[in-house]
């Protein structure tokens, strides 16, 4: 018999044994993280469960903790204008994600009796009808805060049962079904943030550490993990070519303007079009090109400066240098600002 299919051999079909091990080694190697401290508070689990959507725990922790300090419930969220929200997101890229933790919490605001502290909805299907919740945010919150007996697949999770399993075609989707079937009632919350534990810490997309696994044994594609799971075809990304004018007053201010609703970076400040403030200058300076690759687009934004006096159009406002940490900029702008040598801008996490 070959070590493969020994390995495969050793595979059951009891799903407690996958999650007895991974529950164990959950218990000893978990990282202390801010939103983990017990007894689990619902309203810190949504927020680093929609901040960790695409970003990386490192990245996550200091815009956690300075969002928590801003807002540390649901009722300050509710209460706050979407601009300081955008503000405390600036940088971490994906601004939707901002607006609909708003929007959400706005919605459960006024639902709340009155006199009574706004809460969340205690279950996944209840947690669904929310703005921004799709199935794995839901499933995040209601195992993990509420102990709802619900799966959860996320990149991690999928890389996992991909390898243990070895799916092939649509992993993603056949790894829910995977989930579903290895949950153990009455863990769910500690066996889904253990799958996706150990995602992060043994199961990388390269090089995963099949010595530290607890599930190794298990393991049917441990002999091939780049195979699990297949790659997809990344589509070419479309090219958006942008001009931006960062113009400034004697005092140093510099103009901005309000994304529009719909458009990429809605609601967040920006560099105007040279032709949208064309009243405001005379001559443009060129000061070359920032790029930024964003999940579906690249943006090439040729960069001018130029003197200007005269009130702000509608939609925008001359912003002070020492003004521009506390507004909601993404990383591309920043990365503008700093390419026209704007004075006051320092560059946060490039993620977006
Ligand atoms: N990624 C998203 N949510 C997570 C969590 N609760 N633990 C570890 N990684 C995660």
């Amino acid at each position: 018999m070959s070590s493969t299919s020994g390995a495969r051999r050793a595979r059951s079909n009891d799903p407690k044994d996958v999650a007895t091990p991974l529950l164990a080694w959950f218990a000893r190697e978990q990282r202390r993280l801010p939103w983990r401290e017990e007894p689990r508070d619902p309203y810190r689990v949504w927020i680093s469960e929609v901040m960790l959507q695409q970003t990386r725990v490192e990245v996550v922790i200091p815009y956690f903790e300075r969002f928590i300090a801003r807002f540390p419930a649901l009722d300050a969220l509710a209460a706050a204008p979407l601009d300081a929200v955008l503000a405390l997101w600036s940088g971490l890229g994906y601004y939707t994600r901002a607006r609909n933790l708003h929007r959400a919490a706005l919605l459960q605001g006024a639902r709340a009796a009155r006199g009574q502290s706004a809460t969340l909805p205690r279950t996944r299907d209840a947690l669904l009808e929310l703005p921004g919740f799709g199935p794995y945010t839901a499933a995040a919150v209601a195992s993990l805060a509420f102990g709802e007996d619900v799966p959860l697949v996320d990149g991690n999770v999928a890389r996992v049962l991909a390898r243990l399993f070895r799916l092939d075609g649509d992993a993603r989707t056949r790894s829910w079904a995977k989930a579903a079937e290895l949950l153990p009632r009455g863990r769910a919350g500690a066996f889904n943030e253990a799958l996706m534990e150990l995602g992060a810490l043994v199961c990388l997309p390269r090089n995963p550490r099949c010595q530290s696994c607890p599930l190794s044994q298990l393991c049917e594609g441990k002999d091939e993990p780049d195979r699990f799971p297949a790659k997809k075809e990344r589509k070419p990304r479309p090219l958006l070519a942008w001009r931006a004018v960062a113009l400034r007053r004697r005092d140093g201010a510099v103009l901005l303007t309000r994304r529009p609703e719909g458009s990429l970076f809605a609601g967040l400040w920006d560099l105007p079009a040279p032709e949208s403030v064309q009243r405001l200058w005379t001559t443009l300076e060129s000061r070359g090109e920032v790029r930024q690759a964003l999940t579906h687009r690249e943006v090439h934004v040729q960069i001018f400066t130029s003197a200007a006096t005269g009130r702000a159009p509608k939609g925008m406002r001359w912003v002070a240098p020492a003004d521009l940490g506390s507004v909601g900029l993404s990383s591309l702008a920043t990365k503008c600002l700093r390419q026209a040598r704007v004075a006051g801008i320092r560059l946060k996490h490039s993620l977006d």
